[in-house]
C-alpha cells in the first residue's frame, strides 16, 4: 500500500500511547446540577481543551462505544484571520510540536505540522470508534489528497467508503481576468471510513421537497430471454422478455384488481391518486407488485410514490455553509460553521437512535445542534460529546447548545492520573483513581456509594484499591482480615505485598503493585 511520508513522522506514528492520562474535571451540569457529584452515567459531554488529551481520558469510558465520529478539523488553508486556529499555530500545538517532533518542527511546513497533528489524533478515535462504526471528516483541497493517504494508513484503506462532495459558494472575483490559474472552488469533501471492512452502510436515500406520485412501467423489455416469454392479458411476447418471472406476474395482476375492485366498492373513481392512496394503506409495508393492461393494451407495472430519491455521493443539494443557521444562535461572531443539514443526513443515515455521537473539532458545536435537531425529529436518544481546544469553549460552543436546548456536563481538563518520574499524582482525588482503576479493570462504572479500600465486584472477582497518599501499604493477613466480600477471586492493589505465592494461589489473590500496574492498564 502507498505510504506518505512527511518531516516528523516518525516521532508521532506511536506517540498516542504515551499521551498521558488526564482526568476529566466537570465543571457545571446545564440546565442545573442536581445530583451534585458527577454523573458518569454518559450524558452529553462538552469538554474544552486540546483533544489529544481529551480523547486520551475519554478512552477509559469510551474505547469501541462511539457510533459515528463527525470532524471538521482546521483545513490548513494558510488563513490567520480566522477565529480559529487554521494552520496549525495555536501557541498550544506549536508547544506540542516542539515536545514531541523536537528541533526538526523548527523545518516543518504547513502541511507536515499539520499531518503531526492529525496523526495521533486519528489513531485514539480508531480506537474509540465502535467495529460498526463510520467516521466522516469534513476538509478541502488542501488536505484532502494528504487525509486520503493518513486515513488509509490508521484505518486500513479497505474501509474507505466514500468521498462525498458538498457544494460551497463561488467567488466570481476571477471573472475579470482572461487567464487563470485555476478553476473556482465550488466544493469540499467529506471523507467516510469505517472501523470494519465488514461493516455495512444502510441504503441511503435523498428527500425529495417534494412527493412524486405512483407511475408505470412497460412490462416488455428488449433483452432476449425465451424463458420469460409466456402469456399475460393473452399476449406472449415473440422477441425480448417480460420484465417479472411467471408467477410474480400472475400474483401482481391478482392484487391490482383487489385494488381495483377495493376503490370501486367505496365508489370512487380507479385514478392515479386513489390507486396511490390504496397503495400507501395497504401495500407499502409489504412492498407488493401491481400489473394492469394499459389504454393502449400494453402490459405495465407499477412504480410506486415515493418521497426518496435513490442516493450517491454528490451531496451538492446542500451548502457547506451554516452561517444564516449560527447567527440565529449568537451574537459572537464565527467563521464558517458548517450546515448542520449535512451532519444530520450523516446521522441518520448511519446510526441508531441511541447513538453516540462524538465531534472532537466541535467549533460553534454544529454536531451537537444537529443531534439536538434529529433527536427532536425522530424522538431519538442520541447523546453527543464535543472537545474544543479555544476558550470560546464555553461562550461560543456551549452557549449555542444552552439556546439550542441541549442538555450537556461542561468539563475542563483536569490534572494528569500519573507523574512524570511514573508515580500517582497525589494532586488527583483518589475517587478519580478509584474510578479509573476500576473501568480499566471491568469496563464498568464503580458503585459511587463505596467507601474504604472496596472498588466494586465483577464478575465474581472482588476489586480493591489499597492506598494512602501518605504512606505505603502492604498487602498482608492483617490487611486481608479486614475483607467481609465473599469472591471467587480477589484483585488487590496495593505498594507492596507480604503474603507468599502458595497463599495467594490457594486463596486466589491477585497482587498488583501501585503505580507499575495502574500505569500497565
Ligand atoms: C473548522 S472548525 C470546526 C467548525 C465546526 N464544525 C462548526 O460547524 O462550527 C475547527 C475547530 O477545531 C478546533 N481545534 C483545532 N485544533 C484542536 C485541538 N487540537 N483540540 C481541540 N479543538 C481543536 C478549532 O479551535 C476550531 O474551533
Amino acid at each position: 500500500m502507498p505510504t506518505l511520508h512527511w518531516i516528523g513522522k516518525d516521532k508521532v506514528v506511536n506517540h498516542h500511547h504515551d499521551v498521558p492520562f488526564h482526568i476529566l474535571d466537570k465543571k457545571y451540569s446545564f440546565p442545573t446540577d442536581l445530583s451534585g457529584f458527577e454523573n458518569l452515567t454518559g450524558l452529553n459531554k462538552i469538554i474544552h481543551g486540546d483533544n489529544l488529551l481529551a480523547l486520551k481520558a475519554l478512552l477509559p469510558e469510551y474505547e469501541g462505544k462511539i457510533k459515528c465520529i463527525y470532524i471538521d478539523p482546521p483545513y490548513n488553508t494558510g488563513n490567520e484571520n480566522w477565529v480559529y486556529n487554521d494552520n496549525v499555530n495555536h501557541p498550544q500545538i506549536k508547544k506540542w510540536l516542539g515536545q514531541v517532533v523536537g528541533r526538526e518542527a523548527e523545518d516543518l511546513t504547513r502541511h507536515d505540522k499539520w499531518l503531526c497533528m492529525m496523526y495521533p489524533r486519528l489513531k485514539l478515535l480508531h480506537k474509540l470508534l465502535a467495529d460498526d462504526g463510520a467516521i466522516f471528516i469534513s476538509i478541502d483541497d488542501n488536505e484532502v489528497s494528504h487525509l486520503r493517504l493518513i486515513m488509509d494508513e490508521v484505518f486500513g484503506s479497505g474501509n474507505f467508503r466514500n468521498h462525498i462532495i458538498i457544494k460551497r459558494g463561488t467567488k466570481s472575483v476571477q471573472a475579470q481576468f482572461d487567464s487563470i490559474d485555476k478553476l473556482g472552488i465550488a466544493c469540499e469533501h467529506l471523507v467516510c471510513y469505517s472501523k470494519n471492512i465488514s461493516y455495512k452502510l444502510p441504503q441511503f436515500y435523498f428527500d425529495l421537497e417534494e412527493a412524486k406520485e405512483g407511475t408505470w412501467n412497460n412490462h416488455w423489455r428488449g433483452t432476449d430471454r425465451p424463458t420469460m416469454r409466456y402469456e399475460i392479458f393473452g399476449i406472449t411476447p415473440e422477441e425480448g422478455q417480460w420484465r417479472w418471472g411467471k408467477q410474480r406476474s400472475e400474483i401482481a395482476i391478482e392484487n391490482y384488481k383487489k385494488c381495483e375492485n377495493d376503490i370501486k366498492n367505496k365508489n370512487r373513481v380507479v385514478n392515479q391518486k386513489n390507486i396511490d392512496d390504496w397503495y400507501l394503506l395497504n401495500a407499502i409495508e409489504k412492498e407488493i407488485d401491481l400489473l394492469r393492461l394499459s389504454k393502449n393494451n400494453k402490459p405495465e407495472h407499477y412504480i410506486a410514490p415515493t418521497d426518496k430519491k435513490f442516493g450517491h455521493n454528490l451531496w451538492t443539494d446542500l451548502m457547506v455553509n451554516g452561517t444564516s443557521e449560527y447567527n440565529k444562535y449568537s451574537e459572537i461572531k464565527f467563521d464558517n460553521p458548517k450546515n448542520s443539514k449535512i451532519i444530520e443526513r450523516i446521522f441518520k443515515w448511519v446510526g441508531g437512535k441511541s447513538d453516540i455521537i462524538l465531534d472532537s473539532f466541535a467549533g460553534s458545536g454544529t454536531t451537537a445542534h444537529a443531534v439536538i435537531n434529529l433527536n427532536k425529529a425522530d424522538g431519538g436518544n442520541r447523546k453527543f460529546i464535543l472537545v474544543e481546544m479555544e476558550d470560546y469553549a464555553e461562550n461560543i460552543t456551549a452557549e449555542r447548545v444552552r439556546r439550542v436546548g441541549g442538555e450537556f456536563d461542561f468539563y475542563e481538563l483536569g490534572l494528569p492520573l500519573f507523574e512524570e518520574d511514573g508515580n500517582l499524582n497525589e494532586k488527583v482525588p483518589t475517587e478519580k483513581i478509584r474510578e479509573y482503576i476500576y473501568f480499566m479493570e471491568t469496563k464498568a462504572l464503580p458503585n459511587m456509594g463505596e467507601a474504604g479500600y472496596f472498588l466494586g465486584k465483577h464478575s465474581e472477582t472482588a476489586y480493591y484499591f489499597y492506598y494512602e497518599k501518605e504512606s505505603q501499604t502492604n498487602l498482608d493477613y492483617d490487611f486481608l482480615s479486614t475483607i467481609k466480600i465473599k469472591a471467587e477471586q480477589y484483585v488487590i492493589y496495593a505498594d507492596n505485598c507480604l503474603l507468599t505465592k502458595a497463599y495467594m494461589l490457594e486463596k486466589h489473590i491477585i497482587f498488583k503493585k501501585i503505580p507499575r500496574d495502574i500505569s500497565k492498564l
